[in-house]
Order: C-alpha cells, then structure tokens, then sequence
C-alpha cells in the first residue's frame, strides 16, 4: 500500500525536517507554503495601537508519498526535528494514495516510487 504523508510544519523548521528526512533516504517530495490556523483560531498580536486577531499564519505543507512500511518512521523523523512543545508545532495527516505513475516511464506503482539510495535500499 501506498501513502501519502502532509505534514503542516512552522516555515523555519522546515530546512531541520529536510535534513532529517534526507538522513533516513527520503527523497521525493513537495513543499507548498500554506496559511491556516488550528484548534487556537489564530493569534492575538501587541501592536502600538492597540492588540488585533490575525486568523490564518503561514505555514509550509511537506508532501510526501511513501510505501506503508516507511510511514512510522517518517512520521517519527518529522515529529522530533519539528517539534518545539508549544502550541503551533503543526499536524500531520496521512492518506491512502491509490496510484503512483511516473511519466517519463509509465512506471506505475513501486516501481514509480524507486529512487536510488532511498530508506528502501539502505
Ligand atoms: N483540522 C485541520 N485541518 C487542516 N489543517 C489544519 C487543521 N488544524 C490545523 N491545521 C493546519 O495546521 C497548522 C498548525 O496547527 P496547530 O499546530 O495550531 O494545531 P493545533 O491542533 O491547534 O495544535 P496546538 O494546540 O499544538 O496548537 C494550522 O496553522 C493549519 O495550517
Ligand atoms: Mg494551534
């Protein structure tokens, strides 16, 4: 089976959590910088007239389709480089992915999601 991992990480963690992938053979992936807000609504921020709600903050979404075996331990990678205990630190969602084709090749499948030197051949 096949996955799909979307990380939502705060920006300046992202160049952490790309190093720690890239040590565990994590190769492909996309990054795509997003605005959002979770369970807080926003933040209240001090300005010099006065405090006012910013809804959304900006965020990077890390994308990442993966075989199943592999999920865990990504996600634990992700987890440790990008965690800061305070609130904010981020979500993670993983989904079932039904297919994977490379273009150059028609390769579908596994075969789509080799790349030399990845968590699978370490
Ligand atoms: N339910 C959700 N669906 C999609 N994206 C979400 C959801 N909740 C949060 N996000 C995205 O994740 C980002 C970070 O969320 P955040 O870390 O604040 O989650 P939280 O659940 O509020 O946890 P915490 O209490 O640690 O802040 C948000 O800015 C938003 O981009
Ligand atoms: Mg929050």
């Amino acid at each position: 089976m096949t996955k799909k991992i979307e990380a939502i990480l705060r920006e300046e963690k992202l160049d952490v959590v790309m190093a720690a992938l890239r040590d565990i053979g994590i190769v492909g992936m996309n990054v795509i910088e997003v605005r959002g807000h979770g369970r807080q609504g926003g933040i209240e921020l001090v300005g010099r007239t006065g405090s006012y709600h910013v809804d959304l903050l900006p965020r990077v979404q890390l994308n990442i389709v993966l075989s199943d075996h592999n999920v865990d331990r990504t996600v634990d990678t992700i987890c440790k480089a990008a965690q800061t205990g305070n609130i904010g630190d981020g979500l993670i969602f993983i989904y079932p992915v039904d297919e994977v084709v490379r273009i150059r090749t028609s390769e579908r499948g596994r075969q789509a999601l080799t790349y030399a030197g990845d968590i699978d051949t370490r």
